[in-house]
């Protein structure tokens, strides 16, 4: 509980704790329902919670139909900025239900429905935001994989999520390069072990896919003779998506999404953190393929009422590090929402913000940012530049929205430097230490959520409630364990301090170690490894290997290093931004024989360190200290 001078946040707060169902009763009549849920908290049949149980809706209509039926059917909805192929759409409310429509329609046809599921890879285009909500339309549940990602991980969420259908594309374009999906694709479908009943392929311009016949069909000529599809309603706690994230294994987490507790988790984050209301242009720069694409480039705003921007670009280059500033006049952006490592990259081509210049940017109220902490000087360049308040907020694919933010809509609270401020109603946060008790304040330990979790976080995994157990619930009986760590302050703000686990953040991308390391351990040369996250300017972390070669090896490290980071980038992608591969003696490990990842760690980042306790033989570190001076990694 927060206890302060009682204001709209804090009222809001202690209210979401004593009386969570009275608090989320009430955010539940901001969304259209077709019956309104009576069983507001329950706990289903593995023992995990639910919300809004016997609600019927669907988020489709929600986000999209409802919307033209209240009037809003001129306003726009989307607006597709494309830099890279110099295209500007927009799409009213009832194009964007005319469009759904057919798409749904499409899906339909090839047998798509209710509970079905649906993978959506496709590069950032109007159609993917289609293909989302037309699944949600007919009650399917659709799984984004992000582009970026190699046709092995596209197989594992494949096999996973078992798709009727795949929707993809021709091509996807990086700054000036165009990267052809459907030789990916059919790799993806090759190595996979479910197979999908039909592909539906976006042909773009720039680059034509060879079709396989009897499975591949041409978007364009389906969705365009297709019946147009209807909504139907669906159980609150039915599935919406499924959105993989890294783990600490090679297995990606199937995060799931309902449908009742997320629109109206996503409708109230709205106007109580971003403060945004219907009509107003919400941006946020992020790729549909991960939680934030989701949730604030198609369901949230849209559900919201708001005007989204799907923008096919990036914050430099394409074609300059001013787009973002022309974006934002060309649209009147309101409130704008990236990651860190996007605002670093623009300074680092524009440090003295001269591409800003000229472009009118009186719409701009607020910059949000999140992914990965917010270094200060980044923080504080953007402030400086453009006069409005940057909110660094704390959230996960896990979450689907903040837990922790400076609440601008319920009154914008005192800003401390370092912190991403404070618990969001709905989040009971609290700092753990190993034995899972309550910390005090400046205390740092284990990040945790007090059961029970708000709407709209993930109830479970995908067809694995045992796994979401074993991974979140079963350290801490009673807790969410969010693999952060940090501290809150006297004042309770929150100060996120990095994972405590082998995931890591790398230009926004969330990847986990533990699978590079399976990738690695894999080459026949290595005798074992350590993949760890190291500080990179522009990326945050980038990941780094520390690889120990059999006897019989040991004249090949050269070409060993080539072919480990040719491994990574063919199996995780070009994403995973690994390019170094560190070939030491030996790895420091404690006595029990766990390798001391941290600590090599803190030995690359030229951070200061006691040498654990329980290290088998400290000598190591010196040997890791001039392998890694010698490979220049080390900072000083
Ligand atoms: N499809 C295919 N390849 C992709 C890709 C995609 N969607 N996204 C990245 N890649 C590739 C890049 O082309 C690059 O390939 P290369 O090694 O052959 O050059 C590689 O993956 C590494 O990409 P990245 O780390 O993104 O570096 P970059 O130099 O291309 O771009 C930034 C750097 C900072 C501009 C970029 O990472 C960025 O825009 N980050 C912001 C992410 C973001 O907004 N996230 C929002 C989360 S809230
Ligand atoms: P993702 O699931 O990709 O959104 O990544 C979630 C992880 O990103 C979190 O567990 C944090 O480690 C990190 N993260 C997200 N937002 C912040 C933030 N504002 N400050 C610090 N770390 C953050």
């Amino acid at each position: 509980m927060i206890d302060s001078v009682l204001n709209p946040y804090t009222e809001a707060y202690n209210r979401s704790l004593t009386d969570p169902v009275g608090f989320w009763t009430d955010q539940a009549r901001a969304i259209p329902w077709v019956e309104f849920p009576t069983d507001i908290l329950s706990k289903d049949e593995n023992g995990l919670t639910r919300w809004y149980a016997d609600g019927m809706m669907n988020t489709c209509y929600a986000a999209v139909d409802y919307h033209v039926e209240q009037g809003r059917g001129d306003q726009i909805a989307l607006i597709y900025d494309s830099p890279v192929t110099r295209t500007v759409r927009r799409y009213t409310y009832r194009d964007l239900q005319t469009e759904v429509a057919q798409v749904a329609g499409a899906l339909r046809q090839l047998g798509v429905g209710y509970g079905d599921t649906v993978v959506i890879y496709l590069p950032m285009v109007p159609e993917a935001a289609f293909a989302m909500l037309a699944c949600a339309r007919l009650g399917a549940v659709h799984s984004v994989v992000f582009g970026g990602f190699a046709p092995h991980e596209l197989a594992l969420r494949i096999n996973d999520a078992q798709p009727k259908v795949i929707l993809s594309a021709s091509c996807g374009i990086e700054f000036d390069r165009v990267i052809p999906y459907k030789p990916l694709l059919d790799e993806a479908i090759r190595l996979a072990e479910h197979q999908p009943d039909y592909c539906l392929i976006l042909q773009r311009p720039q680059c034509t896919a060879e079709l396989q016949a009897g499975r591949d069909i041409d978007w364009a000529s389906v969705v365009r003779q297709a019946d147009p599809a209807g909504w139907i309603p669906v159980r609150a706690t039915d599935p919406l998506y499924i959105l993989y994230t890294s783990g600490t294994t090679g297995k990606p987490k199937g995060i799931v999404r309902d449908n009742g507790g997320h629109a109206v988790a996503l409708k109230y984050s709205l106007k109580a953190i971003y403060n945004v209301e219907p009509g107003d242009v919400f941006w946020a720069a992020s790729d549909l393929g991960w939680a934030v694409g989701h949730c604030y480039i198609v369901y949230g705003t849209l559900i919201g009422g708001c005007t989204a921007i799907l923008f096919e670009g990036k914050p430099v280059r394409t074609p300059d590090a001013g787009t973002y500033w022309r974006v934002i006049q060309d649209h009147r952006v309101k409130v704008f929402f990236t990651a860190p490592t996007a605002f670093r990259a623009i300074k680092k081509e524009d440090p003295e913000g001269r591409l800003r210049q000229g472009y009118d940017q009186s719409s701009l109220e607020t910059i949000f940012v999140a992914g990965e902490r917010c270094d200060p000087p980044t923080l504080n360049w953007l402030g400086d530049l453009t006069g409005v308040p940057i909110i660094d907020h704390w959230w996960q694919t896990e979450s689907g929205w903040p837990m922790v933010a400076n609440p601008m809509g319920l009154g914008p609270v005192l800003v401390k430097a370092g912190s991403s401020s404070l618990p969001v109603p709905g989040y009971d946060l609290q700092i753990l230490n190993e034995a899972g008790e309550p910390l005090g304040p400046n205390e740092e330990g284990y990040v945790c959520l007090k059961l029970p979790l708000p709407p709209g976080f993930t109830p479970t995994l995908w067809r694995d409630p045992e796994r979401f157990r074993q991974a979140y619930l079963d350290r801490f009986p009673g807790y969410y364990l969010s693999g952060d760590g940090g501290y809150r302050d006297a004042d309770g703000y929150v100060f996120i301090m990095g994972r405590v686990d082998d995931v890591i953040n790398v230009a926004g991308h969330r990847l986990s170690t533990g699978e590079m390391e399976e990738i690695v351990s894999a080459h026949p040369a290595v005798a074992e490894c350590a993949v760890v996250g190291i500080a990179d300017e522009l990326r945050g972390q980038r990941p780094v290997g520390f690889v120990v070669l059999k006897d019989d090896w040991l004249d090949t490290s050269r070409s060993v290093e080539t072919e480990l980071v040719a491994m990574i980038r063919e199996k995780i992608g070009a994403v995973a931004y690994f390019r170094q591969a560190v070939i030491v003696k030996r790895l420091p490990k404690t006595r029990s024989g766990k390798i001391l990842r941290k600590t090599i760690r803190q030995i690359a980042d030229g951070e200061s360190f006691t040498v654990p306790s329980t290290i088998d033989d400290p000598m190591i570190l010196d040997e890791i200290r001039v392998m890694l001076n010698h490979s220049g990694i080390t900072r000083s």
